[in-house]
């Protein structure tokens, strides 16, 4: 599908190594992207690197962490030394954390809070310097339909997940004179290794949560992908500020009881 030109475009995701932050770079690899990947897993990474090799894909591989702030600004300069710019930013890389609030521990609350949110700003932050001198910019921060809702025991990851709607609309507003575009997207449950490690330590039910989607099952990583490159092609030029829900009907279906 050719609805997105990306070409050239060079194109920063944060949790590229799986789920929905690979699908993402294949998906704008295939519209010619040039891709710098970034994860905290240097397996996952390499293999992705070669998945995307085989693909004819131009891309560069960054391990670090979100969180630590000197490696993101250096992530950032190494991208530029590269590519000679940063025109989008997906700022993907997030944890689940998903048990009742009273079995949260300090260090569980906080490594949430840092992952989900704190990297979240680093990263736009540190992409921010460089869009702005380039006088142009876009940023998909990626949100969930807990940072539009919420549901018991999650009480850190909608904290995060709704932290990070807000912190898309205020840097949006910002830095929209300088042209910069910022927009966050909001998935229900889809299918990713994130989700799959839930089913599997039996804190979700995938049989009852395709009931409760009104389309009736999950989404695929690649349908957020395809949403991803519209919110980073000109065909979003006007929107900025921007919760952009995706969820198969979930949120719109209040009467069924969440799993
Ligand atoms: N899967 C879902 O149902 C779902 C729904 C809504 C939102 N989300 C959000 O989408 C994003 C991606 O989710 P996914 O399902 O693809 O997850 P995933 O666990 O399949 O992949 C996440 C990737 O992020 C990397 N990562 C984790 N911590 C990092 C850090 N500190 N620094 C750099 N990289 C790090 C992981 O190594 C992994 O490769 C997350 O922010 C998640 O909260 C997921």
């Amino acid at each position: 599908m050719q609805f997105a030109d990306l070409s050239d475009k060079v194109v920063w995701i944060t949790g590229a190594g799986k789920g929905m932050g690979l699908a993402m770079a294949h998906a704008f690899a295939k519209q010619g992207a040039r891709l710098a990947l970034f994860d905290i897993d240097a397996q996952a990474l390499a293999k992705a690197q070669d998945e995307l090799d085989l693909s004819g894909a131009r891309c560069l591989s960054l391990v670090g962490s979100v969180t630590d702030v000197s490696r993101v600004n250096q992530a950032v300069q190494e991208i530029v030394q590269t590519f000679g710019q940063l025109d989008v930013l997906i700022n993907n890389a997030g944890i689940s954390m998903n048990k009742p609030s009273l079995q949260v521990s300090e260090q569980e609350w906080l490594q949430t809070v840092q992952i989900n949110l704190n990297g979240v700003f680093f990263c736009a932050q540190a992409s921010a310097r460089q869009m702005i001198e380039q006088g142009c910019g876009n940023m998909i921060f990626m949100g969930s339909i807990y940072g539009v809702t919420t549901a018991p025991n999650r009480a850190a990851y909608c904290a995060t997940k709704s932290a990070v709607v807000a912190l898309a609309k205020s840097l949006a507003a910002e830095w929209a004179t300088h042209g910069v575009r910022v927009n966050a997207l909001c998935p229900g449950y889809v299918e990713t290794p994130f989700l799959t490690e839930l089913v599997s330590r039996g804190t979700l039910d995938k049989e009852a949560l395709e009931a409760r989607i009104p389309l009736g099952k999950l989404a695929s990583a690649a349908q957020m992908a395809d949403v991803a490159l519209y919110m980073a092609s000109d065909a979003s030029s006007y929107m900025t500020g921007h919760a952009m829900v995706v969820d198969g009907g979930w949120t719109a279906d209040s009467f069924k009881v969440t799993t």
